[in-house]
């Protein structure tokens, strides 16, 4: 088994250069698989409601669906560290609502820390959940809760004003207490400022390599949807295709009496099969 990061040591890497590992995990099994690979943190995100439970965008997603697929990841790796995603409305209305919320995530889902998305607006937030002793990572560039409000899913600070305001907004947050800051569709040569400028870890999502880890929808980066994914997305494997196969030869194996054969089917013993036949 192997030990769980604690956020001290995620903020740690920054220092000693070690590139920080998270994958998105939304069930036990794959939650299973990703800790047995040692990723280092694992994201129970809101895209769940677009990659699992078919919604258009996260802002359908509510806390009691993020608890539910929570507590199943907390199941399946109990050994690392899992950061709960606070869905949109959860943390806006008020600062008690939010540290409700994000209580939750600690409390009945076994979370270690949680991550909501926005800048300088949301830093009294933040304050509050550390001084409530929550530990929050935090969300800039493309915020996808709030991506009507941006233009649509655009990468963000590539003018200087927008730039500048994703710096500040960096800034500010490190200030309010965030353990790490994940960046979402900035420019790589900013996402690289940004990650001199502060003294907390950047995790880069389509952020270029100047960060000090990386993110990424783990459905996405082993191929499991044919439609559009993000250019910044490489695929480490092509499940969708796989998956596709092995479905088709099931199929035809059934229709062909081609399954189950003898290794996968029980047998009983001849005298049983026997004494079975004569009492009928
Ligand atoms: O919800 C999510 O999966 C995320 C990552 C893309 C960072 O917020």
């Amino acid at each position: 088994m192997t030990k769980k990061l604690t956020v001290a040591e995620i903020r740690a890497m920054k220092a000693t250069g070690e590139k920080i590992t998270m994958l998105t995990a939304y069930d036990a099994s794959f939650a299973r698989l990703l800790e047995v690979a040692g990723i280092d943190m694992l994201l129970v995100g809101d895209s769940l409601g677009m990659v699992l439970l078919g919604y258009d965008s996260t802002v359908p997603v509510t806390m009691d669906e993020m608890i539910h697929h929570a507590k199943a990841v907390r199941r399946g790796a109990p050994s690392s560290l899992v950061v709960g995603d606070m869905p949109f409305m959860s943390y806006q209305v008020s600062i008690p609502d939010a540290i409700a919320n994000a209580g939750r995530f600690m409390k009945e889902a076994g979370c270690d820390a949680v991550k909501l998305e926005g800048g300088q607006e949301v830093c009294p937030t933040v304050s509050a959940l550390v001084q409530a002793g929550i530990p929050v990572i935090g969300h800039i560039g493309l915020t996808p809760q709030t991506a009507g409000q941006l233009g649509g899913y655009k990468v963000q600070g590539k003018d200087l004003d927008s730039a500048r305001k994703q710096l500040a907004d960096a800034q500010a947050l490190e200030v309010a207490g965030v353990f790490a800051l994940v960046l979402e569709c900035v420019p790589a040569t900013l996402a690289e400022m940004i990650t001199k400028t502060i003294g907390i870890p950047t995790i880069g999502i389509g952020a270029g390599v100047g960060c000090d880890g990386q993110v990424l929808v783990t459905h996405d980066m082993l191929g499991m949807f044919e439609k559009h994914i993000p250019s910044f997305v490489k695929k480490y494997s092509h499940l969708a295709t796989q998956i596709k196969e092995a479905v088709t030869d099931y199929k035809h194996e059934v229709k062909t009496k081609a399954y189950p054969d003898v290794a996968h089917s029980f047998t009983m013993k001849s005298d049983v099969v026997e004494a079975l036949k004569e009492s009928m």
